[in-house]
């Protein structure tokens, strides 16, 4: 038997250290949770990704009184971008959460659906996508949506 350790790259900034354009993209984030359509959770997500060409496309969460047909922010947000970009890489995507009258105090880490969604994206155009969660007590930041999901499954495992 042998153990493996798997371990992931996590920067942590607060916001006044963000750079420009990345504060610029976590504000636009969290405006965006005005947009979330939460009547079943009260969570409201944000999302804002930068394109390669400096393009800036935005969702938040979408519920469903049929609960499984809603969908997170950072999806709604992904398949708008290549929907409509589709020859654009993704580069970066900040991700905001508010509930209770209050951005969320933690990080909230987007689900595995989303990691998964994110990878994909990263894997079609070959480029790194930076990912920034939003907090009262900071900002996380990965520099690439893998970092977010150690042990992935992609294209290349179909192979076998
Ligand atoms: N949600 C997101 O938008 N992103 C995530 O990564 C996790 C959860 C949404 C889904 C649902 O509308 C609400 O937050 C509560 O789970």
């Amino acid at each position: 038997m042998k153990e493996l350790q798997i371990q992931t790259n996590v920067k942590v900034f607060s916001y006044e250290e963000l750079e420009p354009s990345l504060a610029e993209l976590v504000d636009i984030a969290k405006r965006k949770t005005q947009d979330a359509y939460c009547p079943y959770s009260h969570f409201h997500v944000g999302a804002a990704v930068l394109l390669a060409d400096g393009q800036i496309v935005t969702g938040a969460n979408q519920e469903n009184a049929a609960y499984p047909s809603g969908l997170c922010a950072e999806r709604t947000t992904l398949f708008a971008a290549n929907a409509n970009h589709p020859q654009t890489p993704v580069v970066a995507l900040a991700l905001a959460c508010y509930t209770n009258g209050h951005f969320t105090k933690d990080v909230a880490s987007p689900c595995g659906a989303c990691r998964q969604v994110m990878l994909e994206t990263e894997k079609r155009f070959g480029t790194p996508i930076k990912v920034i969660l939003y907090s009262e007590a900071g900002c996380y930041i990965f520099d690439s949506a893998a970092d977010l999901l150690p042990l992935s499954f992609a294209a290349d495992n179909l192979e076998g």
